[in-house]
């Protein structure tokens, strides 16, 4: 293997030591050596002229950076609670008891590591992992099998079998957006014969509201970019997909990549942007060599480039970005932080990105699936996607469904569709609740599956979880808050200590070792984390534990330990190192603990 201060070397100078590529470095390092070695920081930080502490406050902050050499082949198995759901903890152990190995700690020999992380975007086709960056789904005891002896033989990666690494698009129901075709280039015709005031005029009427969760009308959002004064605007496609139970851009990017990149060029010809980003989660690294291709075939095919299309002055293109696992780079502000190599920490807002985004630059941060969206309707009309859909939410949503229920997969419905009407088509039955909007989203139960999915009702950036009557729901919660805690950025005090403390107060009611306080105690919590977190992260995390709180109140109250106090940790034990300091070990220095009776517990019950 190259000695790393020549790989780093050559490295940078492909990317002409560019400060804000610092981020894309790392991962190349990272993945050629599993970790990112301190000579490989020293010479990041003098070419890049970068203070070395910045450089290792990036790599603490992603969790796919690491300081320390991983296993050759790095395992990470996903861990979210779809993947629960379908039994990835007994793989895991199978995995680890075959290879011999402690989860999170490397084999002795470096062979291999095996450890979790959050969802990797495969929740109908798991349970799944990510080796080495590259995914692998449909995992039972047989491909766990193969897996370890594999490893064992130190099989490379290329020479695995390719049906391991196979991830279906899944589509169940197909509507317009999936079903009418452009041909490539046409939408950015549309615009060159129409005029950006027109085609911006045509959005507008069409009522494209962002695919991404919060709905913003897109055609707003273009035309406060393109009137922020500047030389340099810039288009940035959201291909995050961290929200948990959430899979539907995967398979834009997968087969309609072309669609993607020709939203984003009439994005770009409408505000004036020469460059744009598709910046891709580090989970979907599998779909980098494709989409890499299509932007190849449409610089080939003058779409991408300068003059496209033959258009004098229209010049823009497209690079891609990896991100590193941080759920909080789809938050858009701290996107384009780690877009510019930093540490993926919110911006304060205002300023929007709009007029202050990459570089400090006006920038479109939209979600994959709304530029596919503005793509046809440039090329099909306002009526054709305005037509469809309810009255604040035209057109059609795409859903990632997973969990509980025969036919898992991608469903595009008009907006306006009922829980119901899903839960029928994609075969679920005895639902107890479903989950809209993945972590951060509603807890929707049985007696509210009347309720639509639409922004005036039930928004959602696509992530649809099922969960029958035999399911215990506080697992879900379980995992959620577990999820927040780890993706806190940790920047703002309620969600980086509020988040932790619900954590903990979730687990204690688990073992049942929680009282009535505890979970007053939780939505105390929840609403000071609502009301004082610097982002959306910390503002919608507390939802999973508020709403089962109401809605599925039983969950807690069966669990409940029958006392009005019990301590969060072991008093006496916490106080064993003052005792050897001080030499004391008498009656006296140590707290009896006596368990008080609850009345009100008692009552309950
Ligand atoms: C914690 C957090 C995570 C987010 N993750 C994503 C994401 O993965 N993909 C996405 O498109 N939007 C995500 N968003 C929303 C973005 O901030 C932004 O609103 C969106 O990309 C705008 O695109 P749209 O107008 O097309 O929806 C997230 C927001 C928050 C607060
Ligand atoms: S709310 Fe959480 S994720 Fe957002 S800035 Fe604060 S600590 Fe970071």
């Amino acid at each position: 293997m190259k000695n790393i201060e020549n790989f780093v070397s050559e490295l940078l100078s492909a990317t002409e030591n560019a400060p804000e590529l610092l981020l894309q470095d790392l991962c190349a390092i990272q993945q050629r050596y599993s970790y990112i070695p301190e000579n490989a920081v020293e010479i990041l930080a003098s070419k890049l002229n970068l203070p070395a502490v910045q450089i290792y406050g990036v790599i603490d902050f992603y969790s796919f950076l690491h300081r320390k050499a991983r296993g050759t082949f790095d395992i990470l198995f996903s861990d979210n609670i779809t993947d629960r759901m379908l039994g990835n903890q007994s793989l895991i152990d199978s995995l680890c008891e075959k290879l011999d190995i402690e989860p999170g700690t490397p084999r002795i020999d470096g062979r291999v590591t095996v450890s979790v992380t959050s969802c990797t975007g495969i929740c109908d086709q798991g349970p799944a992992l990510l080796v080495n960056g590259m995914t692998v789904s449909g995992l039972n005891e047989e491909r766990i099998s193969k897996i370890a002896e594999l490893i064992e033989e130190d099989t490379p990666l290329s020479d695995w079998p390719a049906s391991f690494f196979v991830v279906e698009d899944n589509i169940q129901r197909s509507d317009i957006l999936l079903d009418d075709k452009i041909i490539n280039g046409s939408a950015i015709e549309s615009l060159q014969k129409n005029g950006s005031d027109a085609l911006l005029e045509i959005l507008e009427q069409s009522g494209l509201r962002g695919r991404g969760g919060a709905g913003f009308k897109t055609a707003l959002k273009w035309r406060f970019c393109r009137d922020t004064d500047s030389d340099q605007h810039y288009v940035v496609c959201n291909a995050d997909e961290g929200e948990p139970g959430t899979f539907k851009d995967r398979i834009l990017l997968n087969s309609y990549a072309d669609n993607v990149c020709e939203g984003m060029t009439l994005c770009a010809g409408i505000i004036g942007a020469k460059k744009g980003y598709i910046y891709l989660r580090g989970e979907y690294r599998y779909l980098l060599d494709d989409l890499e291709q299509t932007l190849q075939k449409r610089r080939d095919a003058n779409l991408l480039g300068k003059n496209i299309c033959g258009h004098e002055g229209f010049d823009f293109d497209i690079d891609i970005h990896l991100g590193a696992g941080a759920y909080i780079c789809g938050e858009e502000s701290s996107l384009i932080e780690s877009l510019e190599g930093k540490r993926g920490i919110p911006r304060k807002r205002p300023p929007f990105p709009v007029t202050n985004g990459f570089c400090n630059q006006p920038t479109v941060v939209n979600n994959v699936e709304t530029f596919v969206a503005a793509a046809k309707i440039a090329v099909f009309g306002a009526d054709w996607y305005g037509s469809v859909g309810s009255s604040e939410s035209t057109g059609t949503k795409l859903l990632s469904i997973s969990g509980d229920c025969a036919r898992p997969g991608i469903y595009e419905y008009p907006f306006g569709v009922s829980i119901e009407q899903v839960l029928e088509d994609c075969g679920a039955h005895d639902t107890q609740a479903v989950q809209v909007a993945g972590a951060a989203g509603s807890t929707v139960p049985a007696q509210e599956f009347h309720r639509s999915i639409a922004f005036e009702d039930l928004s959602t950036g696509g992530s649809f979880m099922i969960f029958n009557q035999q399911r215990d729901m506080l697992e879900m919660v379980q995992n959620f808050c577990h999820f927040f805690c780890h993706e806190s950025c940790g920047f703002c005090t309620p969600c980086r200590v509020g988040g932790a403390l619900m954590k903990d107060l979730v687990d204690k009611v688990m073992v049942g070792h929680a009282t009535h306080n505890d979970l007053k105690e939780m939505e105390n919590i929840g609403q000071i984390m609502q009301q004082n977190s610097h982002c959306g992260l910390g503002v919608t995390a507390p939802k999973p534990v508020l709403d089962t709180l109401e809605k599925f109140p039983q969950i807690y109250m069966q669990r409940l330990a029958n006392r009005g106090f019990e301590p969060a940790f072991d008093l006496d034990a916490a106080l064993e190192e003052s005792r050897q300091i001080t030499g004391r070990d008498d009656a006296e220095a140590h707290i009896e603990y006596e368990p008080l009776l609850n009345t009100a517990g008692q009552d309950e019950s």
